[in-house]
């Protein structure tokens, strides 16, 4: 609590806080919350790509793996220049996940952030820091037994024994907000509490996913679309006995991404349902596949441990979701707290454009089958 008081927090009416006002219980209400097309500024577009203002001024940059993460040494998030959140927000586009360690941040100054690389998501339901609506609590413990018992086990916490029924959204493999008309571009989570070890958390490349298909299945699915769903449900109110459901949206499954040109798998195993213009058999199949060539194959993939930071600092991951997938590993099993802020910019309304290249064309790197 230490970092949210000496952010200006107000915590005297307690903590976290639960958005009040117009919570929507209706799946239409949900459905029109951001239907309309807003502009969005893709930052990194334009940016350096040599990134010179960025890398100058840290101490180290270190890639984590060959396809995906980067670490960057000795520079503060809350003092970055805006050509430098620029060139962050280029770097976050080619190498999907970007870590910055022992940061000095409060809420206020990670929701400028956010507002400043696109529209910050304010979600209805999710508990969130009080007075800053944007800035989300990621709070597991707080999540599991607020609602006075907890469902996850060591048996029941990983992907291996996941039941979709019961134990919504632990440790899946996702890709945050896809459900909304222009899903999550940046999110930024900021850990000021972390475990001494356990709950790391993986991400996975959405650009290295595509390029391990064959040159005949991309072409398969380039251009096809997907039902997107939301992970919380709301009631449908003309049919109030289907009990809850959650909110569709169709996107491309294969998209590209604005700053860099290009072409990613966007699929994940808990939110999206189904693939247009196929039998659901059909459907079901292929995206099983998708969905173990991000979740199999360990060289797309980065595992981060955020700790140890010191006293009073925090640890930040942004990561670009148009381009990757994530999941927590949830070995710590609620005996340690892990608390932290998450900040969301929204982005474009996503498309696909035919021309577009995958990385590895890109890049020059071999396609040999
Ligand atoms: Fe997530």
């Amino acid at each position: 609590m230490r970092r949210l008081e000496e952010g200006g927090v107000d915590l005297s009416k307690g903590y976290p806080e639960r958005p009040s006002k117009d919570v929507p219980i209706f799946l239409d209400e949900g459905l029109a919350i951001r239907d309309d097309d807003y502009p969005y500024i893709e930052r990194g577009k334009n940016a350096d790509p040599e990134k010179k203002a960025l890398f100058g001024a840290a101490k180290e940059v270190i890639h984590l793996t060959k396809h995906i993460g980067t670490e960057i040494v000795g520079l503060q998030l809350a003092d970055l220049t805006d050509q430098q959140k620029d060139e962050l927000a280029l770097l976050v586009a080619e190498r999907a996940v970007v870590f910055f360690r022992e940061q000095k941040l409060s809420p206020k100054q990670q929701l400028e952030l956010g507002d400043y690389w696109g529209r910050v998501e304010k979600h209805p339901k999710q508990i969130q820091v009080p007075g800053f609506p944007g800035v989300t609590t990621v709070w597991w413990e707080y999540r599991l037994k607020s609602n006075g018992k907890s469902t996850v086990t060591f048996k029941n916490s990983g992907y291996g024994s996941w039941d979709s029924n019961k134990f919504s959204g632990i440790s899946t493999f996702h890709t945050d907000l896809v459900h909304e008309k222009q899903p999550a571009g940046l999110t930024h989570l900021h850990l000021d509490e972390i475990p001494d070890h356990g709950g790391d958390t993986v991400w996975a490349s959405g650009y290295a996913a595509y390029d391990k298909l064959s040159e005949e299945f991309k072409k398969f699915l380039d251009g096809k679309k997907g039902v997107f769903v939301s992970a919380h449900k709301y009631l449908d109110r003309n049919d109030p006995f289907a009990g809850p459901k959650r909110i569709e949206r169709v996107h491309p499954i294969v998209r590209t991404h604005p700053a860099t040109g290009w072409k990613a798998l966007f699929v994940n195993r808990e939110l999206t349902k189904k693939i247009l213009g196929v039998s659901p058999v059909e459907s079901d199949i292929i995206l099983s596949y998708l969905f173990d060539v991000y979740e199999k194959n360990a060289d797309i993939q980065v595992r981060f441990k955020w700790g140890p930071t010191k006293p009073g600092y925090g640890v930040s991951a942004i990561w670009d979701n148009r381009i990757s997938q994530h999941r927590i590993i949830y070995d710590h099993e609620e005996s340690v707290p892990r608390h932290g802020t998450r900040v969301t910019s929204l982005a474009e309304l996503p498309f696909f454009d035919e021309d577009s290249p995958s990385q590895r064309e890109a890049l020059g790197l071999p396609l040999d089958e």
